[in-house]
């Protein structure tokens, strides 16, 4: 049997957070190997790095979720007991009814309300001396989701809620008071979107069928029951928190065009789609999810390795978006890499990998990759502006990272085009 390299700390869970995005990464670099052994909250964790590894991560007869998403990340990022943490027939009941929501006509929608609102939002930028575009970004996203999801959401609530859906994300990875405004803003959001469950139920509130509040409301479980008022409210929260959290990659998309303002040229082009390669590199290339977990379902061995029945497995996402066998020089950018991708499952896992319905691959993928192209149009094209002197670094310890200013834009002037 193979020997599993194991990390000398007794335990690496303050490790993870001191060191943040490479941690896992930096391991198999220094193992020189795609699996190892840790120890995290007191238990041996195995860790996964690259395709091949991804691979093995997303075969669901392997691994289940139950039990594998730490409470300090339910009670911020994705709520307690969500579609994220079931298996088998309940997790696919579930994601069939999130993806239900992602059909083109849903996609068409939500990309025209997009449309509008950085519209909107340009003329306003004209009137202000600088804008910080997460911020703003946040916003635009917050009003769009809730619109297209039929939550109503008051004028005076957009920018409460919207610091709120960012929160919970931020929350994910902190200690301390970021974690706690993180626990605060998902207790908040979810009490909102319960009284809208409600008020749906009761008929208070006439929704579209097919719309996301009418379908989460009306959805039945695997067991032929509604969800309860909480569940369905949380599952809510999963159909739009996560929309505004595209203003973390619109926010280095910005950051992408700065630095290599050439792509601006060749993302103008009309007879080629720039802005698919472009939006994938910055997928790649820019830190978000660090990694997921997952636990064995029954005993196996790969490569000679053994799972034991219940251990923990964590899947490297930030290294295996730069694993230097699919990806060389992965600490360029460069987004010409993506014309030869194969569109392979397991080498490019920024949302997660594999399948769709039976695995737990992001059901917000296509939404957030045309999110992004459209951003990255108006940002091009839809206005002009200046980006002053300030701190555009980010620092991969940060577990979700941004560039510190939020990226700042002066001088901002509409052109009406884009977008
Ligand atoms: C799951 C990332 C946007 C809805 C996931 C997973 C990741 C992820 C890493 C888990 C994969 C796994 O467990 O293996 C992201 C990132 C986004 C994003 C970085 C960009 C901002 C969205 C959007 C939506 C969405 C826009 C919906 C509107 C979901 C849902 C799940 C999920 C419902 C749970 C899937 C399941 O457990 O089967 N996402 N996501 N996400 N995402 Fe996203």
């Amino acid at each position: 049997m193979p020997k599993i390299f194991r990390d000398p700390s007794f335990d690496s869970t303050l490790d993870v957070l001191r060191e943040g995005y490479p941690f896992l990464y930096n391991r198999s670099q220094r193992f020189d190997s795609d699996i190892f052994q840790i120890r995290l909250m007191g238990l041996p964790a195995i860790c996964l790095h690259g395709a091949e590894a991804a691979e093995l991560f997303y075969n669901p007869k392997l691994f289940i979720r139950k039990g594998a998403v730490p409470r300090r990340v339910q009670t911020t990022l994705m709520g307690v007991d969500a579609i994220q943490t079931r298996d088998n027939g309940e997790h696919r009941c579930r994601k069939e009814m999130f993806m239900a929501l992602m059909g083109p006509a849903s996609r068409e929608r939500l990309m025209s309300l997009l449309a509008g609102e950085w519209q909107r939002y340009a003329h306003r930028w004209e009137q202000l001396d600088k804008v910080v575009l997460f911020r703003e970004a946040q916003e635009i996203l917050c009003r769009a989701a809730c619109a297209w999801a039929e939550v109503p959401l008051a004028e005076d609530e957009v920018s409460k809620r919207a610091r709120d859906f960012g929160d919970m994300v931020d929350g994910f990875g902190g200690v301390g008071p970021r974690h706690w405004r993180g626990k605060q803003a998902r207790s908040r959001g979810e009490k909102w979107m319960r009284s809208i469950i409600r008020a749906i139920r009761k008929g208070k509130l006439p929704v579209r069928e097919g719309s996301p509040a009418h379908t989460v409301a009306w959805y039945r479980d695997a067991d032929g029951e509604l969800l309860d008022v909480q569940m369905a409210a949380i599952e809510l929260l999963n159909a739009t928190r996560p929309i505004v959290a595209i203003a973390t990659y619109i926010t280095f998309a910005a950051l992408a065009l700065h630095e290599h303002p050439a792509y601006r040229q060749l993302l103008r082009n009309p007879a080629d789609d720039y802005a698919e390669v472009f939006v994938q590199e910055v997928r790649r290339y820019f830190p978000f999810t660090p990694f997921v977990g997952a636990i064995v379902r029954e005993d196996f061995t790969w490569h000679g390795f053994q799972f034991p029945k219940g251990t923990m497995v964590l899947l490297d996402v930030y290294g295996t978006n730069r694993d230097e066998r699919q990806w060389p020089d992965p600490e360029v950018f460069w987004p010409e890499r993506f014309r030869q991708w194969q569109d392979n499952p397991y080498d490019f896992i920024p949302q997660g990998g594999g399948e769709y319905l039976t695995g737990h691959r992001c059901a917000g993928e296509w939404i957030t990759i045309e999110a992004m192209k459209q951003a990255v149009a108006f940002l091009n094209d839809g206005i002009r502006y200046d980006v002053p002197a300030q701190d555009l670094y980010y620092d991969l310890t940060r577990m979700p990272t941004l560039p510190a200013s939020g990226f700042v834009l002066t001088n901002v002037r509409a052109t009406g085009k884009g977008a």
